[in-house]
């Protein structure tokens, strides 16, 4: 039987590669994203906001009622706002949290039913290598990938008897929208007293995601998770220095960590 994959956040970057590339191999997938798809594409782009609850039902709905399961969900939309954490206001943070965790929680809750009913599915949560390590003036964004962490360790044990697997994907730099899409904090837009050191890491994280890897090495790397029939709980994807980092992250003191970011990102 065809799987049929749901992926969030398919209007650019990550989730377009892995939704052309999936339905280029067989798979029946559904889109979703807020922009509408402004062109032909071999699969179905539905209306969604991952941050409200009702779109996201009736997206999960529509699925089920033309195909009458969701075999994979991906957990792909994601923003990024940069600024120094003392300069985010309550409703910045929120909006932060409110895509990338709560948006991911949603969808999981929704679809998670579905599964559960067919007794198997996969749940394929893309995090980030700053889900890894806290990166200086995207601390909100490490945040809020952290707790994608922290989920879905815990749901994978949770769900695992109803024969349901969890992958968290942590990318390195990836060459997509995700650098023009990124919005700056009120306060760091305007100048602060961190402003030296948040301008020198903005160029070097715009420098690094613009010379990152193609959207295709993470499209190849989903498909070889849903194919596996036990597939890892993690896959770090990237750059090598990128991966090698975030494996070795565990076995370094944070002062040495610190170092290598702060030199890396111009703010020592
Ligand atoms: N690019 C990198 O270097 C990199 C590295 C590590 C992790 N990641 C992660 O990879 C994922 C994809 O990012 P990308 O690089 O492909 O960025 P992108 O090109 O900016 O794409 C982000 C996608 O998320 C969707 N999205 C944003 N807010 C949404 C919302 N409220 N509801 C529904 N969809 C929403 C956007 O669609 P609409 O605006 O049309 O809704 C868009 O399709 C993100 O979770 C990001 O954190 C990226």
């Amino acid at each position: 039987m065809t799987k049929v994959v749901f992926i969030t956040g398919v209007s650019s970057g990550l989730g377009k590669a892995c939704a052309g590339n999936l339905s280029e191999k067989g798979y029946i997938v559904y889109g979703t994203s807020r922009k509408p798809a402004g062109e032909q594409l071999p699969y179905k782009v539905i209306g969604m906001d991952v941050t409200d609850e009702q779109s996201v039902m009736a997206a999960v709905n529509e699925v089920i009622a033309a195909e009458g399961k969701i075999d994979v969900l991906i957990n792909n939309a994601g923003i990024g706002i940069g600024g120094a954490l003392e300069n985010f206001s309550a409703e910045e943070t929120q909006k932060q949290f409110d895509t990338n965790f709560f948006g991911m929680a949603r969808a999981v809750r929704t679809v998670l039913p579905f599964m559960r009913a067919k007794k198997s599915g996969k749940i394929i949560n893309i995090s980030s290598i700053g889900g890894l390590m806290g990166l200086p003036f995207q601390g909100n964004y490490s945040a809020a990938k952290f707790a994608v962490e922290g989920f879905s360790e815990a749901l994978s044990m949770e769900v695992k008897p109803f024969n349901i697997n969890v992958v968290v994907v942590n990318p390195g730099d990836f060459k997509t929208g995700f650098t023009s899409n990124r919005v700056f904090t009120a306060k760091d837009s305007k100048g602060s007293d961190y402003d030296k050191h948040f301008r020198k890491a903005v160029t070097v994280i715009g420098k690094d995601e613009q010379g990152g890897s193609d959207p295709m090495v993470l499209a190849r790397t989903i498909e070889k998770i849903i194919r596996k029939k036990n597939p890892h709980f993690r896959y770090i994807v990237g750059r090598f220095d990128q991966r090698l980092i975030a494996r070795l992250k565990p076995f370094l003191p944070h002062s040495l960590m610190a170092w290598i970011l702060s030199d890396h990102y111009k703010v020592g």
